[in-house]
């Protein structure tokens, strides 16, 4: 019996459709295989897949359009769980301080860093820092980037912090790119405050019943790092938000290991990252939570760190890990996840079927977004992205360029290279 569909994609070489048969993260001996599907098709109707598999089991499909994908190969778009997208102004003045080996921390201390992108989030219009982020969500769907987690926290007041998740639930009704919504305003504590830590935790505090009441955000983060926040006051915030219904997750381990790693296990944060630091007991614990590791591999080469997360002892740990660019202006202003996996297979020392599931499934895991996106599998959104490349293990082997051909967001070509 013929069956109409919308869009039929045909003479995929390979398809990778990350559908493992369960809704759990991926992790230990899971981690080895992945699901692919070799000449294969895919079936889209009304946005939703309705076919995924051979080729030649879908000549029962009629469709209005057909896309031949030329050999090539088909993957889910591409999810990045940690973005700072809603920011002002830029740091390229800061790389020549870099070049000098000023710390990050210490340029944070002075005033600059995080609170130099404060001061220019500030003085932006709602609508110019719109502009803005939607020229980098852009930028995110060209590299294949179906689904983004945005994050606030260059507000750092009142008026600052809900302008930016403003912007957030705007972008998310206007842009083909779906996000999810973080709330960072305990991300550095700003001039007005200094040594008062504690008020202005206070009044982040207190804006988390009007973030909820507004539906601002659906997880509230921590920059938990020597003179930023505590392991102390990060449990006491995250404990409070938590009560309130948000979801949570934690900067932990970045730069100095001071046991974040350990409180996001105890909190049952959705993730964990950075964990650059963390520790031998932190990695035990994580392995056996429901806690995600986000690692964040661009970030420790942009600070130019010798030390990047223990990936492979993580893996090796039973940990489940996700990838992503941690896309911000001071520590690793890409939009460029391929180039993520790329650091990730070099200096992590993951495969590239590890990679896969990071930048997939458990990127999804880490937003709570597992049931619609990372996976190419009936009844769900047609997210899809068309490479030019003939297998998987190419994207991270061929590094720093943009492999992407099409973008498809719920069955609908969105981005097509060179157009
Ligand atoms: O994830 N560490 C804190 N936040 C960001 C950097 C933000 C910035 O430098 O503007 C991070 O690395
Ligand atoms: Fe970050």
């Amino acid at each position: 019996m013929i069956k109409k569909v919308d869009t039929l994609i045909i003479n995929i070489g390979q398809l990778l459709t990350m559908d493992t048969g369960s809704n759990e993260p991926v992790r230990g001996d899971a981690l080895q295989s992945l699901p692919i599907v070799e000449h294969a098709a895919v079936g889209i109707m009304d946005g939703k897949i309705v076919f995924a598999g051979f080729e030649k089991d879908a000549n029962t499909l009629e469709a209005k359009e057909v896309i031949d994908a030329d050999g090539k190969l088909v993957t889910p778009g591409l999810v990045d769980s940690h973005t700072h997208l809603i920011f002002g102004g830029s740091r390229e003045h800061e790389l020549s301080l870099k070049q000098q080996g000023v710390p990050y921390l210490e340029i944070l201390q002075q005033g600059g860093g995080i609170l130099s992108t404060v001061k220019a989030t500030r003085e932006a219009t709602e609508e110019e820092l719109l502009n803005k982020a939607y020229f980098h969500l852009n930028r995110l769907l060209s590299y294949g980037i179906t689904t983004v987690e945005a994050k606030s926290g260059y507000g750092l007041d009142t008026e600052t912090e809900l302008k930016q998740l403003r912007v957030v639930k705007k972008l998310n009704e206007i842009h083909c790119i779906d996000l999810v919504s973080t709330f960072l305003g305990a991300h550095a504590i700003p001039p007005e405050y200094k040594q008062q830590s504690e008020e202005f935790l206070l009044e982040m505090e207190n804006l988390l019943d009007v973030i909820k009441e507004e539906s601002l955000a659906e997880f509230v983060d921590i920059f938990c790092e020597t003179g930023v926040f505590t392991v102390e006051q990060s449990r006491r915030f995250l404990t409070s938000a938590k009560r309130r219904g948000f979801d949570v997750k934690i900067h932990a381990d970045e730069i100095d290991p001071l046991g974040g790693t350990e409180l996001a296990v105890e909190l049952c944060a959705r993730s964990g990252d950075h964990l650059v630091g963390a520790s031998d007991e932190g990695i035990r614990q994580l392995a056996d939570s429901s806690t995600i590791a986000v690692l964040l591999p661009g970030t420790s080469f942009y600070l130019g760190k010798d030390k990047n997360a223990r990936a492979r002892e993580m893996i090796d740990a039973g940990c489940a890990v996700a990838l992503s660019t941690d896309f911000n202006p001071g520590s690793s202003p890409t939009e460029n996840l391929q180039l993520i996996m790329s650091l990730a297979a070099l200096k992590l020392k993951m495969s590239p079927e590890e990679i896969w599931y990071a930048v997939t499934v458990n990127a999804a895991h880490a937003i709570n977004r597992e049931k619609t996106a990372g996976k190419i599998a009936l009844h769900r959104p047609a997210d899809l992205v068309i490479w030019d490349s003939p297998n998987y293990q190419y994207i991270p082997y061929h590094y720093g360029v943009n492999h992407v051909n099409t973008v498809l967001k719920n069955g609908h070509v969105v981005y097509k290279r060179g157009q």
